[in-house]
């Protein structure tokens, strides 16, 4: 198994920006596992499924072929371009709170690091707490609600704040900092900084 670097944190807190950092600094491969979610809540759309309909969002999560480069596609089918619409934004709340989505997607994320040729930095809601307990430095990212609405742009501050209390108040696998995670909080900070923080911890 790989050397694991495992980033959680709430939507906007830098998690994407600073994982990629790091792993481009330590020479690593780097997994968003947001872009897996997103990808089949797009899918589902572009099938007609209803998002809310658990047994079809199930089956497609099993049997999609995701592949997770520059582009984003979904048995060949690019959705790239729609990963962060307003639509997906909202989506993606249903598609994450889905137990068997959830458990398919870990286990891809398992086997991806599995076969990885090195270490794999990788991010996300449930990294530290459920993907990847035993990494061997767990993450915790945050910033304020502001600053993270702020670095996202077009995703509005109710948008941000609805997704963050879905993710916190779901049951399977909510968002929620590992006991043995390190807590960052990126309000004001460079990512330079952060990352240089980060690597010291190794
Ligand atoms: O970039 P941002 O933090 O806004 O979102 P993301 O990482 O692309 O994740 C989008 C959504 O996918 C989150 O709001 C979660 O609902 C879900 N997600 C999850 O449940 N578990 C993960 N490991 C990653 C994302």
């Amino acid at each position: 198994m790989s050397e694991v670097i495992a980033i959680d944190g709430p939507a906007g807190s830098g998690k994407s920006t600073v994982a990629r950092a790091v792993a481009e600094r330590l020479g690593w491969t780097y997994l968003d596992t947001g872009a897996m979610y997103r990808a089949l809540a797009i899918a589902a759309r572009r099938r007609g499924f209803n998002i809310e309909d658990e047994v079809a969002l199930g089956a497609l999560s099993q049997s999609a072929k995701l592949e997770l480069g520059e582009r984003v596609l979904v048995d060949g089918d690019d959705v790239t371009d729609d990963l962060r619409l307003d639509r997906t934004n909202r989506d993606v709340s249903i598609v994450a709170a889905n137990a068997e989505v959830r458990s398919s997607m870990v286990q891809r994320q398992r086997d991806y690091v599995a076969t990885a040729p090195g270490g794999v930095v990788v991010e996300g809601r449930d990294i530290t707490t459920v993907v990847f307990p035993d990494a061997r430095l767990k993450i915790f990212l945050t910033a304020s609600l502001e600053e993270r609405a702020r670095r996202r742009g077009e995703e509005d501050v109710e948008s941000i704040a609805r997704r963050d209390e879905a993710d916190s108040t779901r049951t399977t696998s909510p968002l929620r900092k590992a006991d043995d995670a390190l807590f960052i909080d990126t309000t004001g900070r460079s990512v330079d900084l952060i990352v240089e923080e980060i690597v010291q911890c190794l």
